[in-house]
């Protein structure tokens, strides 16, 4: 949990006291950093607004009080009065979640340069992954709070056993609008059928170059011509729009957006151009290795008529572009030189059952144990309440205080 102090008049506030209580001091294996945001904390004055805090437990006052002796802390601006909406998830910023992203696995058979390590990894252990029923629970409870969409991520879905099983379970629940699936396409095309038949309603495959020596060297020696035939077969059973998600980095395939996009046309789907984030395993990520929207945009200029095209609804990551006088679309994710975050409407749920309230918080909120506690559906609900509550405001790439998150993409999900 992320221990927010806010100032209110001379006064310290302690937010979030109730789910420390009950978190069991979790709070010890979280980075503690001087977080300047909307409120800048200096030591001298935190220390001095501890000794005023309104609290009279005394466990509290000596943890708060050895953080703010500490030379790390996040201080997190404060909820002034949220409002709690006892039938919806909405954040202290009024961003409504209707969007979960849930991880099946953090286990992947590629190996992205971007992403991963070709060194040892340290995977979950099969006993501490949420069961396909616990994740269906969880996810009703979720559609129940307001949620409408669910995205099926990993490492790679597909590695999780009849992941067919966990898609009906997931279709039948009462308030889903849309389940999609993330994947590396490496073995999609052979189950795609019964993906269908589950109930998934569409797929975006990464595809992150379209020479075969690039992708190989890109990916680990995955097998391209695969991922090329699970999106043929995607198209096929539209399981439409299907979406191909290219992360560009400088130097290594930015001399291909023209051909992404030709391709995009030929095949009349649409590629993402999706923005590198620090958000990798081996810290490669630099400023100057992230090729931006407008970079793209300029690039596209001369051989592409584009249409922007009106955003379906505000949360929506990818601003769009039709091409003219052909089919298929390119689509700009850009949360390093256009972040979206005011408009985020995403929680995810890793493997091992942990809420992550962004893709780059540095703090897990484990509602697994609560469950295998014998948790109520209705004291979940709330824990889920109150979680939200302390979700971000926005991701700090850029800022001199940014701290990457301690799992790469593969063990938290796009
Ligand atoms: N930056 C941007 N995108 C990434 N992905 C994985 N790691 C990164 C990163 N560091 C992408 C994958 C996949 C999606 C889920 O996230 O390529 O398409
Ligand atoms: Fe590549 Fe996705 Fe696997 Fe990471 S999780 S190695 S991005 S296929």
């Amino acid at each position: 949990m992320v221990l927010s102090l806010g100032s209110c008049g001379s006064q310290a506030r302690v937010l979030g006291l109730g789910s420390w209580e009950s978190s069991n001091f979790e709070l010890r294996t979280f980075t503690f950093r001087l977080r300047t945001s909307a409120f800048r904390f200096e030591q001298q004055t935190l220390r001095s607004q501890v000794s005023s805090l309104k609290t009279q437990d005394p466990r509290l006052i000596s943890y708060v009080s050895g953080l703010a002796s500490s030379s790390s802390l996040i201080c997190m601006p404060p909820a002034l009065s949220p409002k709690i909406d006892p039938v919806l998830l909405k954040d202290r910023f009024d961003r409504q979640i209707t969007d979960l992203r849930v991880s099946v696995t953090d286990r992947c058979n590629f190996k992205c340069s971007y992403c991963r390590t070709p060194h040892g990894v340290h995977f979950a252990k099969r006993e501490s992954l949420l069961t396909y029923e616990e994740i269906e629970r969880l996810a009703g409870i979720f559609l129940d709070l307001g949620v409408t969409k669910i995205r099926l991520t990993g490492g790679e879905p597909l590695l999780r056993r009849n992941l067919e099983r966990l898609v009906g379970k997931l279709s039948a629940l009462k308030g889903l609008e849309d389940l999609a699936l993330t994947t590396n396409g490496f073995n999609f095309y052979d189950r795609a059928n019964r993906f269908k038949n589950a109930g998934l309603t569409r797929v975006t495959i990464s595809l992150d170059s379209l020479r075969q020596d690039r992708f190989r060297e890109i990916t680990g020696y995955a097998d391209y011509d695969d991922v090329l035939r699970s999106i043929e077969t995607a198209k096929e059973l539209k399981l439409d729009p299907v979406k191909v998600n290219c992360v560009l980095i400088r130097g290594v395939n930015d001399d291909e957006i023209t051909d992404f996009a030709r391709f995009a046309s030929d095949w009349d789907l649409e590629v993402r151009f999706i923005e590198f984030m620090p958000i990798d395993e081996e810290e490669k990520w630099t400023r100057e290795r992230v090729v931006t929207g407008s970079e793209i945009l300029q690039t596209l200029k001369p051989e592409f008529d584009l249409t922007p095209v009106a955003r379906e609804d505000a949360s929506e990551t990818a601003q769009k572009f039709e091409i003219s006088g052909g089919a298929g679309r390119i689509g700009l994710i850009l949360p390093v030189s256009e972040p979206f975050c005011g408009n985020c409407s995403r929680v995810r749920l890793t493997a091992d059952g942990k809420i992550r309230t962004c893709l780059f918080s540095l703090v897990e909120y484990d509602v697994r144990d609560r469950m295998r506690a014998g948790a109520t559906d209705e004291e979940l609900k709330k824990f889920l309440i109150s979680t939200v509550l302390k979700k971000e405001e926005g991701h700090r790439i850029g800022e001199s205080d940014f701290v990457p998150p301690s799992r790469s993409m593969s063990y938290i999900g796009g």
